[in-house]
């Protein structure tokens, strides 16, 4: 058997980059995966263009690998995601050094790409093509995996909000039949994951073709419900827009479906909330948490938020600041409003730096306090946890409970897969630590 080359896959982004990751790593057959630049073969950037200045970020993370490619002449430089995307014929004329460029969409096609680069050649695919990736890319070889997965079932949006990228780079809405994704589930679980996440950048508009018509999300939920040996089910990112019925009636009753929600909401001011084409307002959003609980009490709300989007005043920063009191949120992700060529809102009166960052402080120090406040009132109380990784201290697991709080346990005298119940001892920054019951 030929020597099998180096791959060294550097991925930045949201989960779903991760994921692509992954199935570019089974494209390559021939390629086995290193965990340093140094020894590879082709050095693939899976690249996100949702924060600031990603492509400067690429330009100089490329300009590292110089030294490397110019003593290996044979080494391979590709970008792949969001950057190449929507930037890829700059890239190539504006860096010599790289070979191939591929879009999140066309991946698939990476086996032609690399062999085009191969012979010396400048290979680019930023096409959204008609076939299905996910179809060409099944029947690859099978590792064994970790306990948790994550699963794309959806791609790509429509709702177009002012500020963000993710329409262009990933294009319209797509949702994967039911029986693939059942497929690749089981598969999963086969080969030793017990917790899936499904991915989407709208997963609460799946709409998949299933055994009669299309399925909504929560049916899927279901069917993955009866699979054997999947523990846990959870899903992101939603649209306050596409929670339905049935969704707030699986958090209710699924037994398999986590108490966690990522809802993000972005502002509190209607106001706001219009000029970046939401589509939703503050007290809609306010009443599908509310739904959310009466379905699920202890479920855990997560959220993002943009500050200073332009045209935002004190008084709608304030609107924010009422709403996420409201909410109390277990953990949120928060950033401050920047432009991205080609949107809407990049062509707006923008607000002052210095307002922004400090809305963010003001907006990150609520935030803080509340996740603290619930971390630690799980203090006494029992959760479960699915040991992911062996702690630094001897004998200590780390997991995530069924919030998705990570989770230390010492003694644990467990394994890497072990679900077990656990009660919670003490609450720090951003974990929890928990003994055996
Ligand atoms: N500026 C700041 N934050 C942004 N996000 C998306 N686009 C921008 C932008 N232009 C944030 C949103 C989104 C999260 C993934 O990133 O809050 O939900
Ligand atoms: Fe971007 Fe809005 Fe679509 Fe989310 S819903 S991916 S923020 S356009």
């Amino acid at each position: 058997m030929p020597m099998a080359r180096k791959l060294y896959i550097k991925t930045y982004g949201c989960q779903m980059n991760v994921y692509d990751s992954e199935r570019m790593a089974e494209a390559l057959e021939g390629y086995e995966q290193t965990e340093t630049p140094d020894d590879a073969d082709m050095i693939l950037l899976n690249t996100c263009h949702i924060r600031e200045k990603a492509a400067e970020k690429v330009y100089s993370e490329l300009g590292r690998y110089k030294g490397l490619k110019a003593e290996k002449p044979d080494l391979k430089i590709g970008v792949a995601g969001c950057v190449a995307q929507a930037e890829g014929e700059e890239i190539m004329r504006r860096q010599p050094m790289v070979d191939l460029v591929v879009g999140p969409q066309s991946y698939h096609r990476l086996p032609e790409l690399e062999a085009k680069a191969r012979t010396g050649k400048k290979a680019l695919d930023t096409e959204f093509p008609e076939e299905d990736k996910f179809e060409r890319l099944k029947n690859r070889p099978k590792a064994k995996r970790g306990p948790t997965a994550f699963l794309t079932v959806q791609e790509g949006c429509d709702k177009f909000c002012a500020f963000c990228v993710v329409p262009y780079t990933r294009g319209a809405e797509v949702s994967r039949p039911v029986d693939q994704i059942l497929t690749e589930a089981r598969d999963l679980v086969e080969r030793g994951v017990r917790e899936i996440t499904l991915l989407g950048q709208n997963v609460n508009a799946y709409h998949g073709a299933g055994t009669d018509g299309e399925w909504s999300l929560a049916r899927l939920i279901w069917a993955l419900n009866d699979v054997d040996g999947l523990e846990r089910i959870r899903f992101t990112t939603s649209h306050p827009n596409d929670m339905t019925d049935d969704l707030y009636d699986a958090h209710g009753r699924c037994e398999k479906l986590m108490p966690y929600l990522h809802l993000p909401v972005q502002a509190g001011s209607d106001k706001i909330l219009k000029r970046m084409n939401r589509s939703h307002t503050a007290e809609s959003y306010l009443r599908c948490i509310e739904k959310l609980r009466a379905a699920r009490p202890d479920i855990l709300i997560s959220g993002d938020f943009i500050v200073g989007f332009p045209e935002e005043t004190e008084e709608d920063f304030q609107a924010t600041l009422d709403l996420i009191r409201e909410v109390r949120y277990g953990t949120a992700y928060s950033f401050k409003y920047s432009t991205r060529p080609g949107t809407p809102a990049a062509e707006r009166d923008q607000v002052e730096e210095s307002v922004k960052t400090d809305r963010l402080y003001r907006l990150q120090a609520l935030l803080s306090e509340q996740q603290q406040e619930i971390q630690r009132a799980m203090v006494g109380k029992q959760v479960s946890v699915l040991f992911e990784r062996e702690g630094r201290l001897p004998g200590q697991m780390v997991g995530k409970s069924e919030y998705l709080h990570a989770v230390h346990v010492a003694d644990a005298g467990a394994a890497i897969g072990d679900l077990v119940r656990v009660e919670v001892i003490d609450s720090s920054t951003n974990s929890l630590a928990a003994k055996l019951v």
